[in-house]
């Protein structure tokens, strides 16, 4: 791998709106059928779990397999790295033995710097502070329920200011759809995600979910305790009491609007069982959709 033209997908800025466009295209021709025949082929991928995981180890192992080529499961149990050998070694180890690397643990920055010292493009699998895979299938999810007109678009984030939040807000300054989100006082999203993003003219924090929700094409919510966070529900649970996206929720957005989750999902917590499992609900949609995403930036990064 020549490493001068490595590139890397940690966030979803990494990628300038023409190539996330290039991305969903690719993934939404996978979807149908289409596209290069395993353009991996003899090609591998580590993935890295430092945090539990059902749908993005799925979707990268599956995707791997779809294209050709061959993914390696690390987990902190079973590597030197849960030992506590060096993120540097590690790079510099797996760069020897693999064409990419992708990963998902607690610091941003641990990521950052496996990314700086592979030579291989390592991909976020999810942080603490970013999701940004999961809003490629959103976004894909998007486009198939409203057409590929993004922009035109409205999304609601209802709840934490959290991984997902603060991608949202990534996509939203990427690609300059609009973008309320409620969350309450204390759980707002990362200041400078924030700030970077309302720079694109479109994007407000409120406290009221329901005036996020007004109008909204999307809206979307996540866990109110997210992995690692496990000891702050109780007081999390108090905090998010009015941020449960129900049925007069959703009635405040346009009537063809959709319901998105990354899941996985605490009914009766962030959400009411009658929207996520109702008609207006794209969950399993979206779901299926990180591996079409998923194998289009494969393809994007690796070939
Ligand atoms: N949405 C998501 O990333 O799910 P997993 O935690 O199951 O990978
Ligand atoms: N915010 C959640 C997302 C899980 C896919 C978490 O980080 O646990």
């Amino acid at each position: 791998m020549n490493h001068a033209a490595k590139r890397d997908f940690l966030a979803i800025p990494d990628l300038s709106r023409d190539e996330l466009r290039q991305v969903l295209d690719l993934a939404a021709r996978l979807k149908r059928g289409e596209g290069p025949v395993r353009p991996l082929e003899g090609r591998t991928l580590a993935m890295i779990f430092r945090k539990s995981s059902t749908r993005t180890r799925v979707s990268f192992e599956v995707g791997m397999a779809h294209l050709g080529g061959h993914a390696v499961f690390l987990s902190d149990a079973h590597t030197q790295m849960g030992r506590g050998e060096s993120v540097h070694d590690t790079a510099k180890v797996l760069s020897r033995y693999v064409d990419a690397i992708m990963i998902r643990t607690f610091a941003h920055a641990e990521v950052e710097e496996l990314a700086r010292e592979a030579d291989v493009p390592v991909i976020n699998g999810l942080t603490d502070l970013l999701h940004p895979c999961q809003i490629l299938a959103d976004l894909q999810t998007v486009v198939e329920a409203f057409g590929p007109d993004l922009e035109a678009r409205a999304v609601a984030w209802i709840g934490d200011g959290n991984n997902m939040a603060n991608s949202w807000l990534n996509a939203a300054h990427r690609l300059g759809f609009g973008l309320r989100l409620a969350c309450p006082e204390g759980y707002d999203p990362d200041p400078e995600i924030l700030e970077r993003a309302r720079g694109s003219g479109r994007v407000e924090l409120l406290r009221d979910p329901l005036e996020a929700a007004e109008g909204a094409d999307v809206v979307t919510t996540d866990v109110w305790a997210s992995m690692g966070q496990e000891e702050e529900a109780e007081a999390r649970a108090r905090a998010f009491a009015g941020y449960r996206v129900d049925g007069p929720l959703m009635d405040r957005a346009r009537p063809e609007a959709i319901f998105l989750h990354c899941l996985p999902a605490h009914r009766g917590e962030e959400v009411t069982a009658e929207v996520i499992d109702g008609p207006r609900s794209r969950i399993f949609d979206e779901a299926e959709n990180r591996l079409h995403a998923q194998k289009a930036l494969l393809i994007f990064l690796m070939t």
